[in-house]
């Protein structure tokens, strides 16, 4: 049985101040979250001390990024050893601003997932196609490859670990969300490219986001379908009202 995830990528957003009010107030809905949903925050790095501070159980936390390297001369990198020391549980990798902007290959992000794995953060690993590859009915072969590419060196073990984030490029920010039917088609070929390779228990134990555009409006009918295991939401998360609708609509 998988649980749902949601997880607020809160991206480059929110001073200190603003982050710590915001888990404040999340705080005060958080008796409402259902019991079966695993709430994940991904404030800016900065903040990850001075929110797992806070010690509140309703949440977990998770980076937005970090290094291939576990250590040594990397000026301003985070490594994934210093992610665990300060209580974070996951790592968003291969995020598209992350893949577009700075330029991350395939390759250094298969290295940022070993990075994680062998440091006991599990990965979120993002896959998804740009509005041309769909338009052109490219959109399976450039997940399969983004897949192969960043997770298929794995074995059905460490697989266990990663969680998949599907989140289509023309979907992000933009209030244009895939609908229900064309995200449950895309995460069911995830399952079943997976299921092929590492096996059907590996496949049918992982848990597959759905992030671009998540909303308080459109959440509970995404994440009624069958093969989508919860949400990696941007903006909404930034706002207590709609992410708490949003973790309400994992039930
Ligand atoms: P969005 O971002 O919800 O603002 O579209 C999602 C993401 O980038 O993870």
């Amino acid at each position: 049985m998988r649980n749902t995830l949601v997880i607020g990528n809160w991206k480059m957003n929110k001073t200190l101040e603003e982050a710590v009010e915001l888990v404040v107030r999340l705080k005060e809905k958080a008796t409402d979250f259902p019991p079966s949903a695993e709430v994940v925050l991904a404030p800016p790095a900065l903040y990850l001390a001075s929110i797992a501070m806070l010690e509140e159980p309703w949440h977990k936390l998770a980076a937005q990024n970090c290094s291939h390297h576990d250590y040594g001369a990397f000026t301003g990198e985070i490594s994934a050893p210093m992610l665990k020391s300060m209580a974070v549980d996951y790592c968003i990798i291969g995020h598209s601003e992350r893949r577009t902007y700075f330029h991350e290959t395939d390759a250094l992000l298969a290295a940022k997932v070993d990075a994680c794995l062998r440091n006991g953060i599990q990965p979120v690993f993002c896959c998804g196609e740009q509005l041309k590859q769909r338009k052109e009915r490219e959109h399976f072969v450039t997940v399969l490859n983004q897949l192969q590419q960043g997770l298929f060196h794995l074995t059905p073990a460490q697989l266990s670990d990663v969680v998949i984030a599907y989140e289509p490029v023309w979907a992000i920010g933009t209030g244009q969300t895939a609908s229900p039917e064309e995200a449950n088609e895309m995460h069911t070929f995830i399952r079943q490219q997976l299921s092929s390779h590492f096996g059907e228990v590996a496949a049918n134990d992982l848990r597959i986001l759905y992030g671009g555009s998540v909303s308080a409006g459109n959440a509970a009918s995404l994440l009624a379908c069958s093969d989508i295991d919860g949400a990696l939401v941007g903006g909404a998360s930034l706002h207590v009202r709609d992410f708490a609708a949003i973790i309400g609509a994992a039930s």
